[in-house]
């Protein structure tokens, strides 16, 4: 018996691995969190207990995984984009570990890849950008010492924003000293999902065009001079004349 961890993607439900489909369609327990997994990603599903996580406890989906594990039955514990970022699935692999039921993460593609796609956006350019934070807005959760927005903003990297929509003015005020009045920043809400729609813009401008579209939740702040650029240097990968391992 084992406990896999699946990575559902971002919304859209062929953006799903071909392995995480397949456990689901397998499990003969699915707990999944409903709140930002859409149903289609469980069809063809054979499972005798189908559970959504956004109405219990740690302990409640603790126990469904214990009563699961007692009965020898795979479960498949799905959680939105990649179980990894803002999963929350530390608190239920420390039960696990406590208890010995054996578990195994399947990543999935992430809420930053999917809206990146969206924007037809590489978030890693030459001479412009090289880094990628992926952070979040301190709202219940509070950031340890050094993860200020304001802090982590110093470096100038792309710069990917989870949970902090509702809070876009305050997150501007924090980025604007760093990243600067005319930097692109986008936001994009519910990527990859039927209804989903963006807006592109600067800091300057971006909260009054998202303020008119109305986003308040699951949106994506993606802030960083790449978006946009068309100032920056070719790799050196397949710069004519670069000879490396597989072009001597
Ligand atoms: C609890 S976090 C989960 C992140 C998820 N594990 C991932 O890898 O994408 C939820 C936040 O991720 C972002 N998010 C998740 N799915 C998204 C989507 N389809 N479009 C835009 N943002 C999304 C939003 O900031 C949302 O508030």
């Amino acid at each position: 018996m084992t406990v896999y961890f699946i990575g559902a993607g971002p919304g859209d439900p062929e953006l799903i691995t071909v392995k995480g489909q397949r456990l689901i369609r397998s499990c003969p327990v699915i707990i999944y969190a409903g709140s930002l997994v859409p149903a289609a990603v469980l069809e063809g599903h054979q499972a005798e207990t189908v559970v959504n996580s956004a109405e219990l406890h740690l302990e409640q989906i603790i126990e469904l995984i214990k009563t699961a594990h007692a009965k020898g039955q795979d479960v498949a514990r799905v959680h939105s984009g990649d179980p990894s970022l803002y999963g929350a699935i530390g608190e239920q692999i420390r039960y696990l570990r406590e208890l010995n039921i054996p578990f195994e993460i399947v990543p999935g593609v992430t809420a930053t890849a999917a809206c990146a796609a969206l924007l037809g956006a590489e978030l890693t350019l030459p001479d412009v950008s090289q880094s990628v934070i992926l952070t979040r807005y301190a709202d219940k959760t509070a950031m340890p010492a050094g993860e200020e927005l304001g802090s982590l903003a110093q470096h100038g990297a792309t710069m990917a924003i989870h949970l902090g929509v509702h809070h876009l003015e305050k997150i501007l005020t924090e980025l604007l000293p760093h990243y600067g009045a005319d930097c692109p920043i986008a936001v994009i809400h519910r990527a990859t999902w039927p209804d989903q729609d963006w807006v592109v813009g600067t800091l300057e401008d971006i909260a009054a065009k998202v303020a008119a579209k109305g986003f308040r939740r699951t949106a994506l702040i993606l802030v960083g001079r790449v978006l946009g650029s068309e100032v920056f240097s070719e790799s050196s990968l397949y710069r004519a004349g670069h000879a490396h391992l597989y072009r001597p």
